[in-house]
């Protein structure tokens, strides 16, 4: 578990609970259990991804995938320990100083975006889709389940530290969240395009050997770095209703967009 949650790792999804959290005048030490707990489903997430039935990718962050490193059962498991080591961290630690409600609907939005409606029946739709033809609409949704939906959680959760946080406030997060979700995922699929295993961290071209379905292969890869900028420009504008706490949630959607692995 350790191997596969502090080998690195850009730290996106904690930045921006952060940020998030930061935007809403949140207490900074709110923060790190649910910054924490992201990243838990996060690298859980990307265990079970490189597994031999799902990606088979043997690089991850620069060193061999978990399953690589130790045996497929091992990986298999060190998913389901750091997903369950992000609930149990929500419940209970001290660190989070909440209400009960509060962090159950702490609880409740991870589960949710982690589970079948989000991250997980995003990545069945990307296996589902493996060699077959999708439109774009298809595609959108299948890359806002398994990627944009644990970002918008990320988000959501920096700003549920604010037991005061109100609705419109974070609407106009969610739909940042949603711009940065989908743009993140379009250019992980550019770079795994583009880019080399060095830069990286992990094999490119995997996708096009796979027939993942991704934006370079739907829309080709001029249409998809357009629409990663279209996607930050609107992020953009969601948060300008926000006003200066913004500048940091606005400064991470340049790094989602201009990052070269
Ligand atoms: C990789 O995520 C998997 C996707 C959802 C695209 P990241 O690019 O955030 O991976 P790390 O955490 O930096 O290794
Ligand atoms: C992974 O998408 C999304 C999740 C792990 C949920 P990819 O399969 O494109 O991620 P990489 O490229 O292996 O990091
Ligand atoms: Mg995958
Ligand atoms: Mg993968
Ligand atoms: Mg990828």
């Amino acid at each position: 578990m350790r191997y596969a949650s502090l080998n690195g790792g850009k730290r996106i999804r904690a930045m921006l609970v952060y940020a998030a959290g930061q935007a809403v005048d949140a207490e900074l030490a709110q923060l790190d259990i649910p910054a924490c707990a992201v990243e838990l489903i996060h690298a859980y997430s990307l265990v079970h991804d490189d597994l031999p039935a799902m990606d088979n990718d043997m690089l991850r962050r620069g060193k061999p995938t978990c399953h690589i490193a130790y045996d497929e059962a091992t990986a298999i498991l060190v998913g389901d320990g750091l997903h369950s080591l992000a609930f149990e961290l929500l419940a209970k630690d001290t660190a989070l100083n909440l209400s009960a409600t509060r962090r159950l609907v702490m609880i409740e939005t991870l589960a949710r975006a982690a589970g079948s409606h989000g991250m997980v029946g995003g990545q069945a739709k990307d296996i589902a889709a493996e060699g077959r033809k999708v439109d774009v609409e298809q595609l959108e949704k299948l890359h806002l389940g398994k990627t944009g939906a644990l970002i918008r959680a990320a988000v959501k959760m920096g700003a549920l530290t604010n037991e005061t946080v109100e609705a419109p406030t974070l609407n106009i997060l969610d739909e940042y969240a949603t711009q940065i979700g989908l743009a993140f995922q379009i250019v992980d699929d550019i770079l795994d395009e583009e880019s080399d295993a060095e830069t990286l961290g992990k094999n490119s071209g995997v996708d096009r050997a796979m027939e993942k379905a991704t934006y370079p292969s739907v829309l080709g890869l001029e249409a998809s770095r357009n629409m990663a900028q279209t996607l930050h420009t609107e992020a953009l504008s969601a948060l300008d209703k926000l006003g200066p706490r913004s500048h940091i949630l606005k400064e991470i959607a340049g790094i989602v967009v201009g990052r070269e692995h």
